[in-house]
Order: structure tokens, then C-alpha cells, then sequence
């Protein structure tokens, strides 16, 4: 018999029977990879389960069992939940199997064991960055295999508290022909890890490799069937890892977590305030600090704009941790409304730190970083700005302000700058200075005037 192929989309898994240079389905460019068609007779009829009324289904709560790392409970909710899998996507050498190691090692208790399956990197290799964490331990076991159906039955066999899979792209099925990583693979292993996982109630965290545009390697239908899906991000200038949940059905997306990778592996950043303040002591031009809010928690960023007369030709302007739309919208309401001659300048923005501040409270700082870069008059060193810039100049009100301010204080601002509030704050401190605008005009009016 002929034996058939198909060319599958690595990037969405749409099929088809010749070569194409972009997926019609995705739009992806050079996604389309041969592949074997599989001809998986599933003879075998699967058990069928009854309906059960709501009322009767009994869940026991308090289930969730904590991973030891208080910022990796966070993101997923509160903790693992049993059966639940999780799958972990970042770049290359951004700390996945150094994160998921330490979980690995908390989530322990008693003489339960666990399972560290590892198709990347061999026991020894695993011991070495073990050794340098300083975890050591008779009840996790180290598994480096490829194979699913081998992977499956050590699951059956050992029964661990908890599994880990390092990384999907490097298991494959012996049932089908394609190579490890193609979307058939990825597709077929995380499904039957899937149903072992719930089956024998092991929670699972699978680590997943990213593509160059930052998505998790494999068919998106990979995210669909997983319960939880976290980004765990970095930047390799800097030390600091932040873990992002985009999916979770335990918990909310909102919340992120933050580590320090460091030679014994990572440390839980429990201040990240502090973090994300450039050193600086003297007031500078340019700079506003602000403070937002990441998920449930406030966190002071720092925001620069260096304004500069352009060279030549077109005005230059950059947004590095910040929209660049937000940006271009922002100059243009500083020129309209503000009065501002900007049009002739290069403005390169930037959060200190490296952070991504995507909150409309951020306009407000970053508005007027850019004045005071241009107007060349610093900002009180302790003054504290948030507040939403709207089309015609006025500042809108953000959620979450007290919470805001507290956070302020706790760093040591005595000053804040922000929108009118609706109703009389709860002042936490009646020696600061709380300055409310109602627009541009009157935030560059205390710019100018300090
Ligand atoms: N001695 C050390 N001191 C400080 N940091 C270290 C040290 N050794 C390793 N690291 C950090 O650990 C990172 C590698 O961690 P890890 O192997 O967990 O990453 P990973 O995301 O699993 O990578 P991969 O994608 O290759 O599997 C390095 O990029 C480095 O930042
Ligand atoms: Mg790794």
C-alpha cells in the first residue's frame, strides 16, 4: 500500500495534501511539515460514564496542595489542584526545569514520591543543577525517557504525587510514525498524559517550548485541552522571572509571579517595589514613578522619556515596556492640549527594569515623564503619579487607588499626583500631599510650579 502523507500546520494543525508556502487557515508563513497519516485503529470501545446530578458530586475542599513556592501558589490559584494539568511555556534557558524542580521538591510531604520525567536532559545533568539548589531527596524520582507508552506505565507503576514532563516536544508515541514535536505528537501525548493524569488524580505540569514569536510551540489546541497554561518570562539582561498564568480554570489570569534566578535557583521576590526602582538618588529630568497594579497587587515601576531634538529627518520615537500606540496618542494630546512642541523631537520611553506596564494608569506618569524631559524640570523625587489621559486632555479616574497610595507610602512617597477622586479617600497619612487633576493642563501646572 502507498503510504500517505499530509502536510500539517505547525502552528494551528490545519491538513493538507500538498505543500503550501502559508497556511490558509492561520496565515502562517512556512508552517507546513510532511507527515505521515496515522492510521490509529481505536478498536477498543471506551468505558461510558453516567450521568451524575449536580448536587450529588461530592469535592472535597482544601484539595488544593500548596508547591512550597508561595508565588507559584499564587498564579495558579491557591495551589495544584489534584488531576489538573498545567503546562509551562518560556525561552530557552529562562529557568523552566530549575522552577519546576523546587515545585517539585515543595509539593512533598510524607512518603509520597514524585515523578521527574526528563526527555532534554540526562540524571546526571538533573543531579548537577540539583546539587547546586541544594535539593536532595530518596522520594523524587528522576525518569529521562522519550517514549509516552514508557512514561504512562511508570505513572501507573509509581503512583507519584505529582508529575513532571520536561518537555512535551521531546515525548513521542510509538503508535504513530511522525517525529517527536510535530503537531500529531504533541497532540497524541498531551491528550494521553491527559487522561492519566485525571484518571489516577496525579497532578501533571508539562513544560512546552516556545516558538520565536513566543507562543508554546505545537497545535493551539494544545492550550484548549490543558487546564492550566502559565508563560514564565525574563529578560536575559536582568535577573528578575516573572510567571504569568493566560488560562487557568482553578484561578484567576490576573495574577503574576516573580522570581530572582540566582546560582541556587530561584528566590521568590516578596517586595517587588523595591525591584523595579532605577538607584538613583538625585532628582533627574525625565523620570516619573508610578504605581500598578498586578492582579491583586501593586507594584512601583519606574517610567523614563528622553526627549531630544531630532538630527534629521522623520522624529524618532520609541516605547520600550509600554504601547507604542499609547505613546503616539499620549504626545499627540501633550501637543494638541498641552501646548507642548514635541513634533521636532526624537522621545525614546522606557520602564526601568525591564517590566511590560500595559495599564491605563500609566499614561498619566508617562505624559508627563515626557514633560519633564522636555521642559528639562525634574519631578519631586517622592512624588507618586497614576491616572488615565483621555482624547481631549482630562484625567480619568483608575481602580484601585487607595491601594495604590498605600503602596506608595509603604516605599516611602510623601506625594501623590492623580485623578479627582469621587469620594474622600481614606488618607493614610495626613502629612503627605495628595495633588487630584482634572487635567493635563493642571498636572502640568504642579510640574511646573515644583
Ligand atoms: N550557577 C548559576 N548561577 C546563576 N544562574 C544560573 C546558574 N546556572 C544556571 N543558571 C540559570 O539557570 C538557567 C537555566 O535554567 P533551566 O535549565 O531551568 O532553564 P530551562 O528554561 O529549563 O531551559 P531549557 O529551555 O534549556 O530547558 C540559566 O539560563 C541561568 O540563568
Ligand atoms: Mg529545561
Amino acid at each position: 500500500m502507498k503510504q500517505k502523507t499530509f502536510f500539517v500546520c505547525q502552528s494551528c494543525g490545519q491538513r493538507s495534501l500538498k505543500w503550501l508556502g502559508r497556511c490558509p487557515a492561520c496565515n502562517e508563513w512556512n508552517t507546513l511539515v510532511e507527515e505521515a497519516a496515522e492510521s490509529v485503529s481505536r478498536k477498543k470501545k471506551s468505558p461510558s460514564a453516567t450521568p451524575v446530578p449536580l448536587r450529588e458530586i461530592t469535592f472535597t475542599a482544601g484539595e488544593r496542595r500548596s508547591t512550597g513556592i508561595g508565588e507559584l501558589d499564587r498564579v495558579l490559584g491557591g495551589g495544584l489542584v489534584p488531576g489538573s494539568l498545567v503546562l509551562i511555556g518560556g525561552d530557552p534557558g529562562v529557568g523552566k526545569s530549575t522552577l519546576l524542580l523546587q515545585a517539585v521538591n515543595g509539593y512533598l510531604s510524607g512518603n509520597n514520591s514524585s515523578l521527574y520525567i526528563s526527555g532534554e536532559e540526562s540524571a546526571p545533568q538533573i543531579k548537577l543543577r540539583a546539587g547546586r539548589m541544594n535539593i536532595d531527596s530518596d522520594n523524587i524520582l528522576i525518569l529521562p525517557e522519550t517514549s509516552l507508552e514508557n512514561i504512562l506505565s511508570a505513572m501507573e507503576e509509581t503512583g507519584p504525587a505529582v508529575t513532571v514532563v520536561d518537555s512535551i516536544q521531546t515525548i513521542h508515541s510509538e503508535e504513530l510514525s511522525s517525529a517527536p514535536g510535530t503537531v500529531a505528537q504533541v497532540r497524541e501525548c498531551a491528550a494521553r498524559l491527559m487522561e492519566t493524569a485525571k484518571r489516577l488524580e496525579i497532578p501533571t505540569l508539562i513544560i512546552g517550548h516556545v516558538t520565536k514569536e513566543g507562543a508554546i510551540a505545537g497545535p493551539r489546541v494544545l492550550e484548549h485541552l490543558v487546564d492550566t497554561v502559565l508563560y514564565f518570562e525574563g529578560d536575559r539582561s536582568h535577573t528578575y522571572r516573572i510567571l504569568r498564568a493566560v488560562k487557568n480554570r482553578f484561578g484567576s489570569t490576573n495574577e503574576i509571579g516573580i522570581f530572582e534566578m540566582t546560582d541556587r535557583g530561584l528566590t521568590e521576590v516578596l517586595n517587588p517595589s523595591e525591584l523595579f526602582l532605577s538607584e538613583k538618588t538625585t532628582e533627574v529630568p525625565g523620570t516619573s514613578v508610578t504605581s500598578t497594579i498586578e492582579g491583586t497587587r501593586p507594584i512601583i515601576v519606574e517610567i523614563q522619556a528622553l526627549v531630544s531634538p531630532t538630527s534629521f529627518g522623520m522624529p524618532r520615537r520609541t516605547a520600550i515596556g509600554v504601547d507604542y500606540q499609547r505613546v503616539n496618542l499620549l504626545i499627540a494630546v501633550l501637543e494638541k492640549i498641552g501646548g507642548l512642541q514635541l513634533g521636532l523631537n526624537d522621545i525614546y520611553v522606557n520602564v526601568v527594569g525591564g517590566l511590560k506596564v500595559i495599564e491605563p494608569a500609566t499614561d498619566l506618569p508617562i505624559a508627563l515623564s515626557i514633560a519633564s524631559s522636555l521642559l528639562d524640570i525634574p519631578l519631586k523625587r517622592e512624588m507618586l503619579v497614576f491616572g488615565e489621559i483621555g482624547l481631549s486632555g482630562e484625567i480619568r479616574n483608575v481602580s484601585s487607588s487607595e491601594q495604590r497610595i498605600k503602596e506608595g507610602i509603604k516605599t516611602g512617597f510623601r506625594s501623590f499626583l492623580m485623578p479627582r477622586q469621587k469620594r474622600e479617600l481614606s488618607k493614610m497619612d495626613e502629612a503627605a500631599e495628595y495633588h487630584e487633576v482634572e487635567d493635563i493642563h493642571q498636572a502640568l501646572e504642579i510640574l511646573r510650579r515644583d
